[in-house]
């Protein structure tokens, strides 16, 4: 059986015995793939660890609503850059949650409603689906899902626990339907109702471990390996095989969350004498003016990824790098987010004798916490930053970086950062150039001048013409 736990904490303290052992009993299921909720920012950071011991192990990075028993949107001040990180493949569990525990601080749903919009902005600009955790708050949860939308990328209402009405709705917006534990409870009828109107294109399956084990396990701690249970039910109730709907379940998830090794798109493409590196779709930038808006295409190629590439993946797509005048790393998407996996290209590169250039927003320190140029000493022959103008104020405006999500004055610091990382580029011996889009809103006068300054060149971008390679 082929089954996807798309939603698991397995960083949670109660897996803290035995993790690998529960790792170890899914996969012995057919339980290979699972996907890891991100629930606080210190929760994000521990599964984002996990994931780079767990080859089957994905992660959403995301601040859950009971995280907001006041107004307190700093705790999603790390969250730009937990997006930012290898095998990050959703934004969540986010969304609001109005019922009221008896051991804990009561629901605020003005603060969870704050935090639900900032970190739906945050998956617009991401271009990542969502997982949305909904309980006694479904009108609120999709008057702000549409107030903030459209999210192509769609995602899941984790553990669905709706009728037929609201199932209607989230099927409308283009979401998939979370099915866990709560599905072989005895009185979940209402539930069972909805699921077997569900199409069969739109289900997931997620056991939501250690929380919310199936009839059999209740009061003990769930597992991973309790999918088979859950898989069985939705099986039972919708008069299928547990095999079928599995296949069908994983399919569906792949599709979600950008899973199948057999989806491609294009990795590279060649343009005259350049290669051109597509790494990621992921963006920390909202930029008003940027082509992605419009149309994925430059020239015969579409650059939407249905998957990130894997760094031994565009080696071999690259071929000999002397074959062409150097190697771009750009594409509709931030090449820096993924700086790992563009190392490792960038060295191949670089030892059969290529060329480098990386065209960024200039954030990576401020994404990545640190100065990331030593790592590139000797792999990337320039750099091209895209700096806009030389006005911090209209930097907010018109690059909207992601940072702005959790401070207002962040814009004017992320463009502070990338004048450093400009200065710091240029100190270490780096050829750097500066790029604007050249609008008429923007005085990009002042620019040159200021590159002149920083010790860098300058390029100016004809509008009508971003996306297309330079001459
Ligand atoms: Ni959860």
């Amino acid at each position: 059986m082929d089954l996807i736990d798309t939603h698991v904490h397995l960083e949670d303290e109660a897996f803290d015995p035995d993790r690998v052992a529960v790792i170890e009993q899914a996969g012995a299921v057919g339980v290979k793939t699972m996907i890891n909720a991100g629930s606080t920012p210190t929760a994000n950071c521990a599964a984002q660890l996990l994931t780079k011991e767990f080859p089957g192990l994905f992660a959403a990075a995301g601040v859950h609503p009971h995280e907001f028993p006041d107004l307190g949107v700093e705790k999603l001040a790390d969250l730009p850059g937990q997006l930012c990180q290898e095998k990050v493949v959703a934004l969540g569990e986010i969304g609001l949650d109005y019922h009221v525990f008896p051991d804990y601080p009561p629901p605020h749903p003005e603060a969870q409603q704050a935090a639900y919009r900032s970190q739906l902005r945050l998956a617009r600009i991401f271009e990542l689906p969502l997982i949305i955790h909904v309980r006694e708050a479904q009108a609120d949860a999709l008057r702000l899902l549409r107030e903030q939308g459209p999210f192509p990328n769609a995602g899941v209402f984790h553990c669905y626990a709706g009728g037929t009405e609201f199932l209607a709705e989230c099927l409308e917006l283009g979401f998939y339907i979370g099915v866990g534990g709560p599905v072989t409870y005895p009185k979940a009828d209402a539930l069972r109702a909805a699921l077997r109107q569900a199409p069969a294109d739109r289900l997931l399956l997620e056991t939501d471990a250690p929380y919310l084990p199936p009839q059999t396990r209740r009061g003990k701690r769930n597992e991973p390996a309790a999918i088979r249970e859950v898989a069985e039910a939705v099986a039972a109730l919708r008069g299928m095989s547990p095999d079928t709907l599995a296949a069908q379940t994983s399919e569906n998830a792949r599709r979600l969350f950008k899973l199948n090794p057999f989806d491609s798109g294009c990795f590279t493409y060649a343009i005259k004498d350049r290669l051109y590196v597509n790494l990621t779709n992921r963006c920390s930038s909202d930029c008003t003016f940027c082509p992605r808006r419009v149309s994925r295409r430059v020239q015969e190629f579409d650059l939407t990824l249905q998957r990130e590439p894997l760094a031994r993946e565009l080696i071999t797509a690259i071929g000999d790098p002397k074959a062409f005048r150097e190697i771009v790393f750009c594409g509709f998407g931030e090449p820096l987010l993924r700086l790992p996996t563009l190392l490792d290209v960038a060295r191949a590169v670089k030892a059969r004798g290529g060329r480098v250039r990386v065209d960024t927003n200039g954030q990576a320190a401020l994404i990545h916490g640190r100065d990331i140029l030593p790592d590139c000493e000797g792999l990337v022959d320039e750099w091209s930053v895209s700096l806009n103008t030389a006005d911090p104020e209209q930097y907010q405006r018109i690059v909207r970086p992601a940072g702005g999500a959790s401070a207002p004055q962040a814009g004017r610091e992320v463009h502070a950062g990338v004048i450093t990382f400009i200065q710091q580029a240029v100190q270490r011996g780096f050829r750097v150039t500066v790029t604007a889009v050249e609008l008429p809103e923007i005085d990009a006068r002042a620019l040159p001048q200021r590159a002149a300054q920083l010790g860098a060149h300058y390029r100016g971008r004809v509008p009508q013409r971003l996306g297309e390679p330079e001459d």
